[in-house]
């Protein structure tokens, strides 16, 4: 109330914080990023804290931001309180030994839904709007209409109904394309029919033709799409998979697109990245290939979020974002 607006409570609380962030060590070890503007803004977000980019041998932190870190790294730093992704899939990170205490916290957002959902709208557009086939016509000077194709024969399936896969299927839902959605534990959303969990993962395929794969790679998800589960969407089906490259067994997806089951797909993700010369993905006439950045990691928002986690985890708040590794996600 007023009467407080002269006691130096806010200071005093500042005064705290930075004091703690003084002693708030932060180690940086992420696989081909440059470094130093993470650590300026690191800097700048968390006034005190010591930043330095680990190398062996460096001193214990209390906290790490990682991608695709080296074993070695994990063992040296033993004590950290917690690990920051600077990504939201953290099957890479998963497959090393961790420090049992370190909280995983992977990046929540942090302006990757929007792009997201922009990427696979664009994707799920060009295909139902026969843009491609208009761009040939155009380009060999032909002036020709498409017969308009009805959305009701194009439900699109979103598997993974996290924090991209609902944004996504949100923003399908816009255009008044049937959306089925699948996850692990039941979901209400406006304008999704939800399917839930292994049980009745048959009934979502079937139900739909354009697939999106937004799932996290588990041991539970590695090879989801294969002959089988592919060969159960219907007829004219379209892939996109913009999760990860080990959720689709390649070879499946080819054979199916010769068979005419699969009219095509939208890859940004594969099991070998970058894709390897010579890949049959590679001028494919129906495959369309992007390199892995569907929905980039952006700088400064990630650096706002973790800063604010960092913060809130040294007061004892919950912050959100905690994967539990025995579920993988
Ligand atoms: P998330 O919030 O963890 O959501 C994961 C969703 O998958 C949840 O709905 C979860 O179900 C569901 N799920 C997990 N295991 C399942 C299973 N066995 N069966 C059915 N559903 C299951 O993850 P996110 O932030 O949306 O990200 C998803 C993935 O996108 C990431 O893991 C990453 O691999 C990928 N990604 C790719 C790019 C790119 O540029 N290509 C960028 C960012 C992320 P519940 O809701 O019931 O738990
Ligand atoms: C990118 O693929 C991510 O997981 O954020």
């Amino acid at each position: 109330g007023p009467s407080c607006s002269s006691f130096p409570l806010r200071d005093s609380t500042q005064r705290q914080g930075a004091v703690r962030s003084a002693a708030m060590k932060i180690t940086f070890c992420c696989t081909d990023t440059k470094a130093e503007p993470w650590l300026q803004g690191l800097a700048v977000a968390l006034p005190g804290a010591e930043i330095s980019v680990w190398q062996p041998g460096a001193p214990q932190a209390d906290y790490a931001v990682v991608w695709a870190p080296p074993q070695q790294f994990m063992d040296e730093q033993a004590g950290l309180k917690a690990l920051f992704n600077i990504g939201a899939g953290v099957d890479a990170l998963l497959k090393l030994r961790l420090p049992p205490q370190a909280l995983v916290v992977r990046l929540d957002d942090a302006g990757m839904a929007v792009q997201m959902a922009e990427y696979v709208c664009h994707a799920v557009i060009r295909h139902f709007r026969e843009f491609d086939g208009y761009e040939a016509d155009m380009a060999a000077g032909r002036w020709g209409y498409r017969k308009p194709r009805l959305r009701s024969d194009f439900p699109v399936g979103v598997m993974g109904l996290g924090v991209l896969g609902e944004r996504v299927a949100r923003a399908l839902a816009q255009f008044d394309f049937p959306i089925n959605g699948y996850s692990r534990t039941p979901k209400a959303i406006d304008g999704v029919r939800a399917f839930t969990g292994a049980e009745q993962f048959n009934d979502f395929l079937v139900a739909s033709r354009v697939l999106v794969n937004l799932l996290p790679l588990t041991p539970e998800t590695a090879n989801v799409m294969n002959q089988d589960t592919l060969g159960r969407l219907q007829p004219g089906a379209y892939v996109i998979n913009v999760a990860r490259g080990a959720h689709l067994v390649e070879e499946d997806l080819l054979a199916l697109i010769d068979s005419g089951h699969v009219a095509g797909a939208t890859l940004d993700v594969f099991r070998s990245e970058p894709l390897p010369a010579g890949h049959a993905f590679w001028n494919h006439p129906r495959i369309t290939i992007t390199p892995h950045t569907s929905a980039r990691t952006l700088r400064d928002e990630s650096i706002a979020q973790i800063a604010r986690k960092m913060a809130a985890l040294e007061r004892g708040e919950a912050v959100a974002g905690i994967v539990n590794p025995a579920r993988g996600y």
